[in-house]
This record gives structure tokens, C-alpha cells and sequence, in this order.
């Protein structure tokens, strides 16, 4: 059962060039997992959030590929904000665990990359429910 102790931040390889810097990322490599899906979260407004659910099996790996947002995370028993605001670093967070998303910065886009095809019935939406199936060892 994951907890915030297996999300992180991964630092990215940056090659440097007076041209302009360039960072990448490998499935397997950077990034634990198979890369399967990728989206981006971009115009948002001012004061809003994302998130606000668990994944079942979901794995995601989140880059501020501009600007600036935070990440809240939460094992039902402990909970860790990540701040991201660097092109060359990603947040990796493990499967089962509830996250929040704010604070996002004028202009910030939020690339993230999932480890399984969208299903809406691998979300958990409800907090509480999320509460008893991480107490219970179900998620
Ligand atoms: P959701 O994952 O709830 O957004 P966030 O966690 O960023 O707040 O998704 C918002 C809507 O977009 C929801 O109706 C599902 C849909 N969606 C897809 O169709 N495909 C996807 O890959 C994702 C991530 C979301």
C-alpha cells in the first residue's frame, strides 16, 4: 500500500546549452513506470485547484514545464506539499494516494504523464470513501 513516503521529487537530466537548455524524460528511466497517457493542465484561472481524487491504479508523473503550482498529497494518514516550479524536476506519486493541485502561477502548465489508459472508474472522487479504503488497506 503506498504512502507519501513513495512519491518524490526526481531531478531531470539538463543539458545546458548557450542555444537553450533541454531536459528529457525515459519510460523505465526517470520516470518508474511505462509512460501510457500524457496531458497537460494549462490556463488556469487564478485561485483555482485540480485533483481532489485518489487514483486505484493509476501511476503519474507531473512537471511544471512553465510557472509554478503546488502539489498536495495525502496517504489518508499524513499529508506533504510538493512545490513545483522547475522545467528539470518531476513529481513522481505512486498509485492510492489523494491529491490536490493549487497555487498555480499565471501561465503555469502542468505536463503529467500516466501509467494507465483514462478510466473514470479508476478514480476515487470522495474524500471520505478514500479515507475507509486507505484504512482498510483497499487502495
Ligand atoms: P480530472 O482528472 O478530474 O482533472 P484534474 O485531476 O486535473 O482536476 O479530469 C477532468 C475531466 O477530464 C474529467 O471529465 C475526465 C476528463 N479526462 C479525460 O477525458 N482524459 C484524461 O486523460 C484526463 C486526465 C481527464
Amino acid at each position: 500500500m503506498s504512502t507519501i513516503m513513495n512519491a518524490g521529487i526526481i531531478p531531470l537530466p539538463k543539458i545546458l546549452d548557450l542555444r537553450g537548455n533541454l531536459s528529457f524524460v525515459e519510460n523505465m528511466n526517470q520516470i518508474p513506470f511505462s509512460i501510457c497517457r500524457t496531458y497537460w493542465l494549462y490556463d488556469v484561472p487564478g485561485g483555482e485547484s485540480r485533483g481532489g481524487h485518489a487514483y486505484r491504479e493509476n501511476e503519474e508523473f507531473v512537471v511544471a514545464l512553465s510557472g509554478s503550482f503546488d502539489v498536495m498529497l495525502d496517504d489518508g494518514f499524513k499529508k506533504q506539499v510538493f512545490t513545483l516550479n522547475r522545467s528539470y524536476y518531476g513529481l513522481y506519486i505512486p498509485k492510492g494516494l489523494w491529491r490536490e493541485m493549487d497555487n498555480f502561477s499565471t501561465n503555469s502548465f502542468a505536463l503529467e504523464f500516466g501509467s494507465v489508459p483514462f478510466d473514470e472508474g479508476d478514480y476515487v472522487r470522495d474524500y471520505n470513501e478514500f479515507v475507509q479504503l486507505k484504512t482498510h488497506g483497499k487502495i
